[in-house]
């Protein structure tokens, strides 16, 4: 292909890494492309892609370098060995932030910069209006490639710090993971009843729209900004109350003979945060509780 589009390698084929690879072609990218297990390049190719027969050859491709695997650890796997010199690797994968940070200094001895990513859609939402992903590292680097990476959709660069864009993608991935599995409880609960999922469904969505709005139940805004002030009114909902009421919500679950990992839990933050005399102070005040790991 004979245009102005920047080269990219994927380094990963999986569901994402495949997607990926498939919007940088559709984007007019000459990509090559490279998986561990061989076979899950053939409709790439069809589509344009080049597959490499090794990593070696995959880096070799081009000067950016976009890896989606399970891990980090896969990324040393397949790299360990290969001569990534000069190579910008902006890495998708999912992992914890000091892994990041190490992954970066790894990256820095064999002559690489690593941009770090977390990227904030599944498979289908790749390229797609509303699609973003968390950046962090070196800002200019980033910057040299970004035209290249936003195919992928928004860049969203959040600091120097290689971790922070696995601090910001694992504290929306927490919200992700926990508010779906409450509504997996939720929908158990109701269907121990015999009562479907769907029938909850409305209240579920009203509920979780309320929260993000800014009405009385806005709680995403209200409990942000007594978070960032460090001032937790309790007038109207004081978490003595919200303590008492968990231990009911697990009560409810133990009593429909379901799993009560998930309320057991909340009940003993709520506990917790009791004990250590947050009580007659709001809901939000549990943040204290939550700042300080459980002895
Ligand atoms: N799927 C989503 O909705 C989504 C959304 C946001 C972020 N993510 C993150 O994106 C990353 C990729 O997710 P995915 O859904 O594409 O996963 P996936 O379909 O399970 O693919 C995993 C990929 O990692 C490779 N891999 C695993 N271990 C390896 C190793 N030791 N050495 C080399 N390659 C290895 C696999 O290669 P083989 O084919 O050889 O096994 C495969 O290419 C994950 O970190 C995930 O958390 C996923």
């Amino acid at each position: 292909m004979t245009n102005n589009h920047e080269a990219v390698t994927v380094i990963g084929l999986g569901a994402m890494g495949s997607k990926m690879a498939e919007t940088f072609l559709a984007a007019g990218h000459p990509t090559t492309v490279w998986n561990r297990t061989p076979g899950r390049a053939a409709k790439l190719v069809a589509a344009g892609a080049t597959e490499a027969g090794t990593a070696a050859e995959a880096v070799a491709a081009s000067t950016l370098v976009v890896i989606s695997q399970i891990d980090y650890a896969a990324m040393n796997d397949s790299l360990e060995g290969v001569d990534i010199t000069g190579r910008v690797l902006v890495n998708l994968s999912s992992d914890s932030p000091d892994r990041l940070r190490q992954a970066s200094r790894w990256a820095q001895e064999r002559g690489a910069t690593l941009i770090t990513a977390g990227i904030m859609v599944p498979p289908p939402g790749i390229g797609q209006p509303g699609a973003y992903s968390f950046f962090s590292g070196q800002r200019d680097v980033l910057e040299q490639h970004q035209a290249t990476l936003e195919a992928l959709g928004r860049v969203d660069y959040v600091g120097t710090d290689p971790g922070l864009a696995m601090l910001y993608y694992q504290a929306m991935l927490n919200l992700f993971c926990t508010t779906l599995i409450s509504y997996m409880y939720s929908a158990a609960l109701v269907g121990s009843a015999g009562i479907s999922a769907e029938q909850l469904r409305p209240y579920a969505a009203t509920m979780m729209n309320e929260l993000a709005d800014e009405g009385p139940m806005g709680y995403i805004k209200i409990l942000a900004g007594e978070i960032d002030a460090g001032n937790y009114p309790g007038v109207e909902n004081n978490l003595h109350m919200m303590a008492v009421g968990s231990e009911h919500i697990a009560q409810a679950f133990s009593q429909a003979g379901l799993d009560v990992t998930l309320p057991s839990a909340v009940a003993a933050l709520f506990a917790r945060a009791d004990a250590e005399g947050h009580g007659l102070k709001g809901f939000s005040s549990m943040t204290e509780t939550i700042r300080k790991p459980a002895a």
